[in-house]
């Protein structure tokens, strides 16, 4: 095992400088296994960088540990051990200082792992004052990437379906890449920031795609080999016609025998290759994707058969609740699509399998910037419930734009359904199958398009492990990683341009684009840039009825689409209500006059207009405050792409902004009460 060391790819929140503090001081590890040796790599490569020492004791047990450090062969400034001492259940892990020691343990060599990269994340404050143990543990056992990479490049969504960072890590042109150490390093961010699952390829399973699950099974193989000194697990996307379009049967339907069968005698296969395979992803019956409903089949019958396949080796089923109708006409004010996930599983609850995992969007809608919490993860109680996010910025700005997800996905996390009586929304997850999220990491040197972007890939992580972190420590922990404040020549200059620049980001992104939760309004197909009708007579079930009078979707019970009816009662209220509806969802609930005035008290209009000059406003701050740091302060590569991508965010910005603007100026005659420019 030996880190890799990248020349031409920028180190994210992996540089050497961020082992120094370990690097340059006497490390004891105790213990032996695969994981134990990654961390023994990790250890030594910071050692030879920076001068410290390393020593192994591969037999120890707690009290080795405790025999090592008082009279082994010189005292230790850092042990890390295997040991019976640790947390007892997870892969979490204690820490603790005294008598110049500091001490992790952990039972599960994964929790060595992290034990060993908190330590990196602290530095020096690692090695100073003592420290009482603390237990660390993870709040979610499972936190996974989903990869909409393809195999081979899509005619239309490319080699990464809504990616922005350039090619795949793993495909290229059809095959596997040739050099993997690219995966490796990626396994270790990964794996640094708390990720242990990660699946392989889209969603989407088109023809060689799914064909990773029995030709070439090898190529996932070769990425499992990758991913596993890390402690992470590799899934795979599977279509659910793959007994038909594989395996040669005249049907998939998960009632027939010889169906059933066939999953059996295909996941066995894949076991005997990849003993530690995670599991499978299911997009069924969703934007083309074949399902059960073919057979008159529950989502409920579709899953179990996969289940069912892969329970005797311990694999999971990530079934997705993503199923709307996607030709749905725009004339029928009847459908809603914010109601389909609900309409669909939540009178399945309890008749899943245990090892299904039922993966469901953090909202009812799409990965917009605003949404309300999806109603799903408070009606099923006896179903494990695996919550979705985006980190791929599709509708947040593509990774040209700053746009820091934390804080939406916080939100997110501490919503409490049941407003004190039941589960929040992270509690779900705990107890569930987790946090996912769909990657925003390619080819690209920076991993992320947008350097800044790398901080939501590193949130996502940190928030899998510990919900209820705080987005701006979480920001300052990639910044001190990132930008190593001993080897950055004024960090707290660059501190408080990047807090600057990220903190609200995500509000001043919704500022200038769709207003007050209605959503879409982006470019069809690419989904980038204003169009405010875009979608409006399209099928897929996204339209915002602006008219002359006003605008917004009724989904109230009284006179909507009755999908506020879908929560418990206290956020069925709520939202029904127009008094109590949040002004940020309103759109969402409610079709309103652009006279109604906001809990803000500015009316719908004028709130339209005065966001969308802030918004703009704002971004052209973060560009000049980013013009304004001094040469030199970061590399000047990653200065100038950030600088590009500000740039092209401050065009895009004006664009929504005057679009937005015009178009509703237009409908609803009311001008600007500041009188300023609108087309
Ligand atoms: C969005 C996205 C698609 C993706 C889909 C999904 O609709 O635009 O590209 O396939 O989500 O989550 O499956």
């Amino acid at each position: 095992m030996s880190v890799p060391e990248l020349t031409d790819v920028h180190p994210a929140w992996l540089p050497p400088e961020a082992f120094r503090a370990v690097g340059t001081r006497r490390t004891l590890v105790c213990g032996d296994g695969p994981l134990v040796r990654t961390a023994l790599a990790e250890v030594t490569q910071a050692c030879r960088r920076y001068g410290g020492a390393v020593r192994h004791l591969p037999a120890a047990t707690g009290d080795v540990v405790a025999a090592a450090v008082a009279a082994g062969d010189g005292p230790s400034d850092l042990v890390l051990a295997l040991s019976g001492t640790g947390p007892a259940d997870g892969d979490g892990f204690l820490l603790a200082r005294a008598a110049g020691v500091t001490l992790v343990s952990a039972d599960d060599p994964a929790g060595l792992l992290h034990g060993l990269f908190h330590v990196v994340r602290l530095g020096a404050s690692a090695f100073g004052a003592d420290r009482p143990a603390e237990q660390h543990r993870s709040a979610m056992r499972r936190r996974m990437v989903n990869h909409w990479d393809n195999v081979v490049a899509h005619p239309v969504m490319g080699q990464v379906e809504r990616g922005y960072s350039g090619g795949s890590l793993f495909w290229q042109d059809g095959t596997l890449r040739t050099d993997l150490t690219r995966v490796t390093a990626y396994a270790r961010l990964l794996a640094s920031c708390g990720i242990n699952a990660v699946s392989v390829n889209n969603v989407n399973v088109h023809a060689t795609e799914a064909s990773l699950l029995t030709d070439r099974l090898g190529d996932v193989a070769a990425i499992a080999a990758r991913f596993r000194p890390y402690g992470i697990r590799v899934h795979l996307s599977v279509s659910f016609a793959a007994p038909v379009t594989l395996g040669g049967l005249s049907t998939a339907d998960p009632h027939d025998a010889q169906v059933r069968a066939w999953w059996a005698r295909i996941t066995a296969r894949v076991y005997e290759t990849i003993p530690d395979f995670g599991g499978y992803v299911v997009k069924a019956d969703s934007e083309g994707q074949p399902g059960p409903f073919a057979y008159g089949r529950s989502h409920a019958d579709g899953a179990n058969v996969l289940a069912d396949a892969l329970a005797p080796f311990g694999g999971v089923v990530d079934w997705r609740a993503f199923v709307y109708n996607h030709h749905q006409d725009w004339r029928d004010r009847s459908t809603d699509r914010a109601r389909a996930a609900h309409d669909h599983f939540a009178p399945l609850d309890g008749e899943f399998r245990d090892n299904v995992h039922l993966q469901v969007k953090h909202g009812p809608i799409d990965f917009q910037t605003r949404e309300p919490v999806s109603p799903v993860f408070a009606a099923m109680p006896a179903t494990r419930i695996a919550v979705e996010l985006q980190v791929t910025q599709e509708y947040t700005g593509q990774q040209r734009h700053v746009c820091y997800l934390a804080p939406m996905w916080s939100e997110v996390l501490g919503f409490d359904p049941w407003d004190g009586e039941g589960p929040s929304v992270a509690d779900v997850a705990a107890v569930g199958g987790g946090l996912v999220a769909v990657s925003n990491a390619g080819a690209d040197r920076f991993w992320t398009g947008h350097p800044l972007a790398q901080a939501n890939l590193y949130a996502f992580g940190r928030l899998a492990w510990s919900p209820w972190l705080d987005p701006a420590t979480i920001l300052d922990e990639w910044i001190d990683l990132t930008f190593v404040p001993s080897a950055t020549a004024d960090p707290e200059l660059l501190r408080r341009t990047l807090h600057a620049l990220m903190d609200h980001s995500w509000q001043t992104y919704e500022q200038y684009t769709a207003p007050l939760g209605i959503g879409f309004m982006v470019r069809p197909g690419d989904h980038y840039g204003p169009d405010v009708d875009g979608y409006e007579y399209s099928p897929w079930g996204t339209y915002h009825f602006a008219d002359r009078d006003g605008i917004g979707v009724d989904r109230t019970q009284a006179s909507g689409t009755g999908f506020t009816g879908q929560y418990p009662p206290g956020w069925a209220a709520a939202y029904e209500s127009l008094d109590r509806c949040p002004d940020e969802l309103l759109l969402f609930f409610h079709h309103v006059p652009y006279d109604h005035v906001l809990h803000s008290g500015v009316t719908v209009i004028q709130h339209i207009y005065d966001t969308h000059f802030a918004g703009v406003e704002a971004v052209a701050e973060a560009q000049q405050r980013w013009e304004r740091l001094p040469a030199g302060l970061v590399d000047p590569a990653l200065h100038t792409r950030v600088a590009e991508r500000l740039d092209e965010q401050l065009r895009c910005a004006r664009e929504w902004r005057d679009q937005i603007n015009t178009y509703f100026f237009r409908k609803s005659g009311v001008p600007d009460a500041c009188g300023r420019r609108i087309f």
